[in-house]
């Protein structure tokens, strides 16, 4: 089965669990890209530093892969990690010089001349938007980076770096699952719908518990419900959820099996009436809306 494009997003955070050899994630990548998945998300902290190496052997394995696909990276968070000795406390650092060079290094690691999306990976209260702006621009104008955004950044934030910058940011990666509706009423879905930026939500599954521990629970009961009368697993449910959002968010997915991709992209073709969405959101809150 092939699609034209997806909203969905394959997320690497989780590449040192999947226990995959680099031949084997090129395959899932092809896989991804078969189903018109061809969005994948890094960042320069995942598995202590290494992530991005890795998955960088997986494209070094099958060349003809990087043209067909966009890489998003992150910066912004510096781990105490034994690849960081520098490290003394985990902190944030947005300096140009850390943006950059954490840029630089994902280029390397990843084995690719540019990344199609880079984000600052948390707000940082030390952020001075010039700095980045000037960050921003240095990438750009060397070809590096295509393009920016932010990841975890509430709506002031956003209007804050935005207001420095002289190029659009496109997105805002958020944790958004029916485990976390916050973003709902916080003004940052609002504000992703207003400006056009991109919202791509972490944990679309709550790292799994939606798809593991639907249980006992009124949200696991109404999942199982729903996923029935639809023909649907509770997970597929879960992703069709956020798929209604008018803001167009984008789910990462966190799965390293492409038979769970696959199921996800069914997903896609789910049709959740108006009542049924506000069922699961009642579900997730515990208590209907005012
Ligand atoms: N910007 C940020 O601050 C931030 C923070 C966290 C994550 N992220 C990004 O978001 C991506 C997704 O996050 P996530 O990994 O937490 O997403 P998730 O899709 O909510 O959770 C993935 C986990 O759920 C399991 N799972 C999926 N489907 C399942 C099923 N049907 N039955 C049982 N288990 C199932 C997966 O195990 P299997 O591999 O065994 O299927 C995996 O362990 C990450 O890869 C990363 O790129 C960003």
């Amino acid at each position: 089965m092939s699609r034209e494009s997806s909203r969905l997003i394959l997320g690497i955070w989780r590449i040192g669990d999947w226990g995959l050899s680099p031949a084997e994630v090129a395959r899932l990548v092809e896989g991804c890209l078969d189903l018109g998945i061809d969005t994948f998300d890094l960042a320069d902290i995942y598995h202590g530093y290494q992530c991005e190496a890795m998955f960088g052997s997986a494209l070094r394995t099958s060349p003809g892969l990087r043209s067909r696909m966009k890489l998003i990276s992150k910066c912004g968070i510096a781990l105490v990690a034994p690849d960081r000795p520098m490290h003394r406390v985990k902190h944030y650092d947005t300096s140009r010089k850390h943006i950059v060079a954490s840029a630089e290094n994902s280029l390397a690691q990843l084995g690719v001349e540019q990344l199609d999306l880079l984000l600052i990976h948390r707000p940082d209260p030390l952020m001075e938007a010039d700095e980045v702006a000037r960050a921003f621009a240095d990438l750009k104008g060397a070809g590096k980076v295509a393009a920016f955004g932010v990841s975890n950044f509430q709506p002031h934030q956003v209007n804050l770096l935005q207001s420095r910058l002289d190029q659009p940011l496109v997105a805002n990666q958020m944790e958004v699952s029916l485990l976390h509706t916050d973003a709902l009423f916080d003004g940052s879905l609002d504000q992703a719908q207003q400006l056009r930026i991109m919202p791509q939500a972490w944990s679309p599954l709550g790292g799994g518990r939606l798809a593991r521990e639907p249980g006992d629970s009124t949200l696991g009961r109404v999942l199982a419900r729903l996923g029935q009368e639809l023909d649907a697993t509770p997970e597929q449910v879960a992703i069709a959820w956020l798929l209604l959002h008018p803001a167009q968010i984008h789910p990462l997915l966190g799965t390293g099996r492409l038979a769970r991709v696959r199921a996800m992209v069914k997903a896609q073709d789910l049709v959740l009436d108006r009542q049924a969405w506000f069922e699961l959101l009642e579900a997730a809150l515990g208590r209907e809306v005012p």
